[in-house]
């Protein structure tokens, strides 16, 4: 079959050579392209079982159901049989890997959850649909938080900290640019939106350990967690920010792991384009330095989806591995994206790489990986070996199984709810006698007036992105000059007063040491330093 140190895909439809994908430079990412049924999730299950096999943890998103198939093993069945006669497979054998499973709800798998500060502005502002106005607000909110030694760990926190930052957005807007009522507004009402679709159960604690991800059975074999995206792909923004939350957490926390005979961890993104959605050039160019950097701390990202060309250049240019399948060719755009597709291999003098692509039979594909000195292969057409486990979704009663024995559930599968920053702010208020002054109810009165405008103009997710500082203001302005309060000098008074002694306050949490440590990393999760971090860290700069 193919060496020692290889896994294997599958063998040339004509040529019958045995094409393996080096486990060595599997670190150099990859992609699993192909219209709809021609074999992507099957591949992506031969390649799980494969590095499961050969030691590697694996994570894969199983955006419909049937890559939860990787635990049970396959039935008997004929084409299968004939495939596997056809490529010589002697053991061909049905067989299920050992795998966890995970769910951002909590109901389909162990709960997944990342704190408030754990997801960083940039990623929360992008789950959120802010706009640029608006998630300079909520950077304010993170700041004054990480300053004042305020623990963000769960929604109710940030909107405490947001009322906060309303509340003393005089005094702050000194220290950081103009902060306006109706962006703070804005942005209460796109947690809300976002809580309503279940968003929060994913936000707080106990925030899910990357080496639970990383586990290995007593076998040897790589633990395959599929993390169950059903549900998450009705919230598409969520999705995209988690998997990227996700993979900038293993880039900040695993060491540097240098040249390294197989990955420490191989991560599959099913429906890649997601990611890449309406984000801004910022968010990509952070993604591809990402994808860059990662691949020295032993992770492979391999990216699934319908047509290459959804997926950035730049991110596509450092796809080492590449496993295509089928395209259709009707439309001038279908044309061209398979033009697209054949040139990104090196070609192979047997046959025509763009006419071969609309060609393929299902289960079959184009593959081309990196070889010696991780130059890529020539391109072969290639029959993919039959899986092993089942191909198609597992029953209820079997997850229930899988997850009452995987030994996770008592650390996942119940919130915690620590002391943070809104227990300590509602301490604080209860604490300053004047504490609930003047100007702290008129910001609630505007924020309720900002909350109703937005349920009476605009229902559902898009009304995140309206009550800018310039609309939004006006109407609320006008609206409440009437009702306004006469503002003596004595509220900014307070308002000093109360953060003076809400600084002092800070100093006994373990909010502060929290503080301490967050210096934001590139996409915006908190870096905690460790000595292999610091290490590390100049080489990200
Ligand atoms: N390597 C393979 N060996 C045997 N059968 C295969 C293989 N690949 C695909 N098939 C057959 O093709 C069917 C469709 O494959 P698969 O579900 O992987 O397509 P897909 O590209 O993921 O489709 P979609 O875009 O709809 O998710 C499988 O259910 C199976 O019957
Ligand atoms: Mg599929």
């Amino acid at each position: 079959m193919v060496p020692e140190g290889s896994i294997y895909l599958g063998s040339g439809s004509d040529s019958g050579i045995a094409q393996g994908l080096k486990l060595k430079y599997a670190n150099r990412h990859g992609l699993v392209a192909g219209a709809t049924g021609t074999g992507k999730t099957v591949t992506v299950q031969i390649m799980a079982e494969a590095f499961s096999a050969a030691g590697v943890p694996v994570f894969v998103a199983d955006v419909k159901g049937d890559v939860s198939g990787l635990s049970q093993p396959g039935s008997l069945h004929p084409k299968l049989e004939e495939r596997a006669a056809i490529l010589g497979l002697s053991d061909y054998a049905y067989a299920g890997s050992t795998c966890a499973f995970w769910d951002l709800f909590g109901t389909m798998g162990h709960a997944v959850r990342a704190t408030v500060s754990d997801m960083g502005p940039l990623l929360l502002a992008r789950m959120l649909n802010l706009n640029a106005t608006q998630e300079g607000v909520l950077n304010i909110a993170f700041a004054v938080a990480d300053e004042e030694g305020m623990p963000l760990l769960d929604f109710k926190d940030l909107r405490q900290m947001l009322v906060f930052v309303g509340q003393h957005r005089k005094q702050l807007s000194l220290s950081y640019g103009a902060i306006s009522t109706a962006s703070v507004g804005a942005i209460q009402r796109a947690l809300l939106t976002l809580q309503r679709q279940g968003g929060d159960q994913f936000i707080g604690e106990p925030a899910l350990k990357l080496t639970d991800l990383m586990r290995t059975t007593a076998q040897g074999r790589g633990v395959i967690n599929v993390l169950s995206a059903e549900t998450l792909m009705t919230a598409p923004k969520l999705y995209a920010a988690f998997m990227l939350w996700l993979v900038s957490e293993l880039f900040e926390e695993l060491p540097e792991a240098g040249d390294t005979d197989k990955p420490k961890l191989v991560f599959f993104f099913d429906e890649a384009h997601l990611l890449f959605r309406d984000a801004e050039p910022g968010l990509i160019e952070k993604v591809e330095q990402v994808v860059r950097l990662i691949r020295s701390k032993g992770v492979g990202l391999y990216f699934i989806s319908q047509n290459p060309q959804d997926i950035p250049d730049r991110i596509l240019s450092q796809l080492g591995n590449r496993i295509q399948h089928a395209l259709r060719a009707y439309t001038p755009g279908e044309q061209r994206a398979v033009r697209v597709a054949a040139d990104s291999f090196r070609p192979n003098p047997a046959f025509d790489t763009e006419e071969i692509i609309t060609q393929l039979g299902v289960g079959e594909a184009l593959v081309s990986t990196l070889e010696k000195k991780g130059v890529p292969s020539v391109v072969e057409k290639t029959l993919i070996r039959p899986p092993q486990c089942r191909m198609g979704p597992i029953t209820d009663a079997e997850r229930r199984a899988i997850l009452a024995a995987s030994g996770l559930g008592a650390h996942y599968d119940t919130a915690l709810d620590r002391r943070s920053a809104y227990e300590i702010l509602h301490e604080r208020m209860a604490q300053a006698d004047d504490f609930g002054n003047e100007e702290s109810r008129d910001f609630e009165d505007q924020l309720r007036y900002e909350a109703d405008r937005g349920r009476r103009s605009h229902a559902g997710y898009g009304a995140t992105n309206t009550g800018d500082s310039t609309g939004g203001r006006r109407a609320g302005g006008m609206r409440y000059s009437s009702n306004r309060r006469r503002r003596s000098s004595r509220s900014d008074t307070i308002g000093e007063a109360a953060m003076k002694s809400f600084a002092r306050s800070m100093s006994s949490t373990m909010g502060r040491e929290l503080s301490k440590s967050l210096a934001r990393g590139l996409l915006g999760s908190p870096r905690r330093r460790s000595s292999s971090r610091r290490r590390s860290s100049s080489r990200r700069r």
